[in-house]
């Protein structure tokens, strides 16, 4: 290439072309070919030079050495920070392109979610290194792509694997930590049930230090002691020996493979809780009848009844209704993690207002069913927020029986202003209406029931299931 750029040079000023000077150019780049094709020999990853060599080619003619030092020092020199969210993509933030680490294209592969690794074909070998540990603002945080050989001054290189994970919501709600840790679950589950070292977490590119206590004790239940990552070793360069980064959340993971992820994150939480992994398999009373556990799951607070006996009572009495049935009530802020993976471990039919704590249902054994209730205005209010606990049950494997919408409560004070009603609404209280409860539990029991004296093949078939869920 040198040698074709040198030749159309000359063709254009006819005369000096043929000095001693371009046979020395010519023989230096020879000897620089040499050296870059053991470079090159020694790497596991490609990635050329070739563009640099002419000035290297006069200095390489003495000191192959003192060429490679130069080199290094000027690769690590020109090693760039970017900011790490970029605000020109702030409108399509949770859509189309991402805002964090814009620069970088993900990889793709079918079925799976959007990822990015390092050192990898895709980052030419380089490393991901971070500076920075702001918590209110994403743009004073910034990445780059290094070289182990040439890491920017003063860097920490960080050994083994770390889980990097930004997220457009949170890592403490249930529910939206779930969606940010799904993608890390499954792809580690593709790749030799690998365990990170250490999790780096953000959300719009702003530093988090924590995850919500559920959802440590879930990961920690998946994957072991979980180390988030604070930068607090100097305001230097962090670089990672190996990284993966999700920052799509749930991303184009199919339902194939989320139920994979969900299989494996319940049998790995009975673990942990030292329950059954299989979980708690056909029951039968002393009477030879299937028991169904039905679980009211309860609130304080915003979205919780206004009435709790009453809705207990018409739950109550419809269960009592059909042999074998066994109603508990719990409230959920009262459990602890693993209260919580008992708790829905030994549930058929959970039923509860809107929020977080339904997340649990992902406890339950396949196939369970789930009754969700609404305070009055989430209906018009909420978008496509109402549909989260849908989208869980369908990625968990459980039945979404429906949901009930309050028609009664008091009307947003501003009709106007969206986000205040959604707000006003998003803490109101949920009522009841009797005769709609009474009905919707004795289909929901009765279909429950009739499931439970299904044939044992398949009973069998789903023990079988159950016991190969924790494959990692
Ligand atoms: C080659 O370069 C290195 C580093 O610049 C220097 O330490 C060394 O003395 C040089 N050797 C020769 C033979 O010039
Ligand atoms: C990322 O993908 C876009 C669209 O395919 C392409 O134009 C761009 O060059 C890619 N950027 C990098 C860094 O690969
Ligand atoms: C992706 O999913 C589709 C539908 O489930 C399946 O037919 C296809 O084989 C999958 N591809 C890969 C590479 O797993
Ligand atoms: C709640 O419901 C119960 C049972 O229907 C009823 O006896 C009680 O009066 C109700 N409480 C309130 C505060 O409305
Ligand atoms: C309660 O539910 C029943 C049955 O769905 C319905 O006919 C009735 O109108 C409802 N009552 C109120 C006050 O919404």
């Amino acid at each position: 290439m040198v040698m074709e750029d040198h030749l159309k040079l000359c063709t254009q000023s006819k005369r000096k072309c043929f000095s001693t000077k371009f046979i020395s150019i010519f023989v230096s780049s020879l000897f620089l070919v040499i050296i870059l094709f053991q470079i090159q020999y020694s790497s596991p990853f490609e990635f050329s030079l070739s563009a640099r060599s002419q000035r290297w080619g006069f200095l390489s003619q003495e000191n192959y050495s003192g060429v490679i030092k130069t080199m290094t020092e000027e690769l690590k020199t020109s090693v760039t920070f970017l900011p790490l969210v970029d605000l020109r993509f702030r409108e399509t933030a949770t859509t189309g392109h991402t805002w964090f680490m814009s620069s970088l294209n993900d990889t793709l592969e079918e079925n799976e979610t959007k990822h990015l690794y390092f050192p990898s074909k895709a980052s030419k070998g380089r490393l991901l290194c971070f500076k920075g540990r702001n918590t209110r603002d994403g743009t004073k945080n910034s990445y780059a792509l290094a070289w182990r050989g040439s890491l920017p001054e003063s860097a920490i290189l960080l050994e083994g694997l770390t889980f990097v994970s930004d997220t457009y919501y949170n890592h403490e709600n249930l529910w939206h930590g779930i969606c940010a840790m799904t993608p890390l679950v499954r792809w580690s589950m593709k790749n030799e049930c690998l365990k990170p070292t250490r999790w780096v977490l953000f959300h719009w590119g702003e530093l988090r230090l924590r995850m919500g206590s559920w959802l440590q004790q879930l990961m920690q239940a998946s994957f072991g002691e979980v180390k988030v990552e604070g930068f607090d070793r100097g305001d230097v360069p962090y670089c990672f020996e190996k990284a993966i980064v999700m920052r799509h959340d749930l991303g184009q993971i199919t339902r194939e493979n989320k139920l994979k992820v969900s299989d494996l994150l319940r049998c790995k939480a009975r673990s942990y809780c030292g329950l059954n992994p299989a979980g708690k398999g056909r029951e039968m009373n002393e009477r030879g009848f299937p028991i169904i556990r039905l679980t009211l799951l309860m609130r304080r607070g915003s979205r919780s009844f206004k009435n709790a006996t009453a809705v207990t009572d018409i739950f109550a009495k419809e269960c009592a209704r059909v042999e074998g049935c066994i109603l508990h009530i719990v409230q959920s802020e009262d459990l602890s993690f693993c209260d919580q993976v008992k708790v829905l471990t030994n549930t058929d039919i959970v039923a509860s207002p809107h929020g977080a704590q339904l997340t649990n249902m992902l406890f339950m054994d396949r196939e369970s069913s789930v009754m969700e209730f609404f305070p009055k205005g989430w209906l018009e209010n909420a978008g496509v927020g109402q549909y989260a606990h849908h989208w869980m049950a369908d990625q968990s494997g459980m039945k979404h029986q429906g949901a009930w919408w309050d028609p009664i409560g008091k009307d947003c004070p501003s009709p106007q202003d969206h986000l205040q009603c959604f707000i006003f609404h998003k803490d109101g209280m949920v009522g009841h209406n009797e005769t709609y409860f009474a009905e919707w539990a004795r289909r929901v029991i009765d279909q429950v029931r009739l499931s439970k004296v299904g044939k044992p093949s398949e009973d069998q078939a789903k023990q079988q299931h159950d016991s190969k869920a924790c494959a990692c």
